[in-house]
């Protein structure tokens, strides 16, 4: 995989491990649509990856819960980025929160944002990446730990990462017989603005790591050089992922002695970043 051949769009590149993927490919020379909300996040990161080595670094900031931000990001692509051969579906939000003190419109945000919107995003722009010339084109979906282990406390997120998963996995299956990968990372606990208190405070109460941004986007970059269609980070929750898949009530019972602990943290008037 040569970086430096490649036009890719990082979507939620203004949080912390889009951020730290976009200063990853800038050092690699890649060309860069940098999308998120935020659009003063967003022109600082565009600043930092041109000092890294970026040849070009766009900005697109665009609501993509919304099918009108949706659209907006797929139309900066088509006038601004058609070369793209990248697509990195980062964006995402979180919820660590009993499921029945969940607000109806917060679990409808989090399908929106974490499932509805990478799909949909994908879809409005699959033609596009089949048609990338160079190198075979490629979709990253960035999904979780928490996309194969049910954990308490986070029923909506691990649904959601849960659908994005699959959803990687059938897509890489059914265009095997195109240029086209499809591939899924799964990062554990990272340090970013995603988790709230709480949700910190219980995975080191628990005996959580917690990843730096910096060691995903290595891992990504890792991971995309492979070829592999899906990769997890660290140890043990590589482990545990594979046997929760095999024998899923030892996990049951290893988080049953900790339900207590798990449910002090979940039980709080809060939403989650
Ligand atoms: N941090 C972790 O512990 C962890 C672990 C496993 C997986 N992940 C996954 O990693 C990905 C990145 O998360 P992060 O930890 O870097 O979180 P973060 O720092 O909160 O960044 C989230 C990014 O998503 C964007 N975003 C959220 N809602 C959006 C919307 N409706 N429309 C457009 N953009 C939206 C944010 O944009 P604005 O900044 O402009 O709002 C931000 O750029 C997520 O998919 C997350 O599920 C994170």
């Amino acid at each position: 995989m040569q970086f430096d051949r490649r036009h890719i769009l990082i979507t939620g590149a203004s949080g912390g491990i889009g951020a730290a993927l976009a200063r990853q490919f800038a050092g690699e020379r890649a060309q860069l649509l940098l999308h998120g909300r935020n659009a003063e996040a967003l022109k600082a990161l565009a600043d930092q990856c041109h000092e890294l080595g970026s040849p070009r670094a766009l900005i697109c900031s665009a609501d993509l819960s919304t099918p009108q931000g949706r659209q907006q990001l797929v139309s900066c692509v088509e006038q601004e980025f058609p070369q793209l051969d990248t697509l990195v579906n980062n964006a995402g939000i979180s919820c660590f929160q009993l499921f029945e003190q969940q607000s109806p419109d917060a679990i409808e945000q989090l399908i929106n944002t974490n499932i509805s919107a990478p799909i949909l995003l994908t879809r409005g722009l699959i033609q596009k990446l089949l048609q990338a010339q160079g190198e075979a084109p490629l979709i990253l979906n960035i999904g979780s730990a928490f996309g194969a282990i049910g954990f308490p406390g986070y029923s909506t997120y691990c649904a959601s990462k849960g659908a994005l998963r699959l959803f990687s996995e059938a897509l890489a299956r059914e265009y095997t017989d195109t240029r086209l990968r499809v591939q899924y990372l799964a990062p554990r606990a990272t340090r970013t603005a995603i988790n709230s208190e709480q949700a910190s405070a219980m995975t080191a109460a628990t005996g959580g790591h917690i990843d730096s941004p910096e060691v995903v986007a290595r891992a990504a970059v890792k991971l995309m050089r492979s070829g592999r269609a899906q990769a997890a980070i660290g140890w043990p929750e590589k482990l545990l992922v594979r046997l929760n898949g095999l024998r899923p009530e030892l996990i049951s019972q290893v988080l049953s002695k900790q339900l207590g602990k798990i449910k002090g943290f979940a039980n709080q008037p809060h939403t989650g970043a």
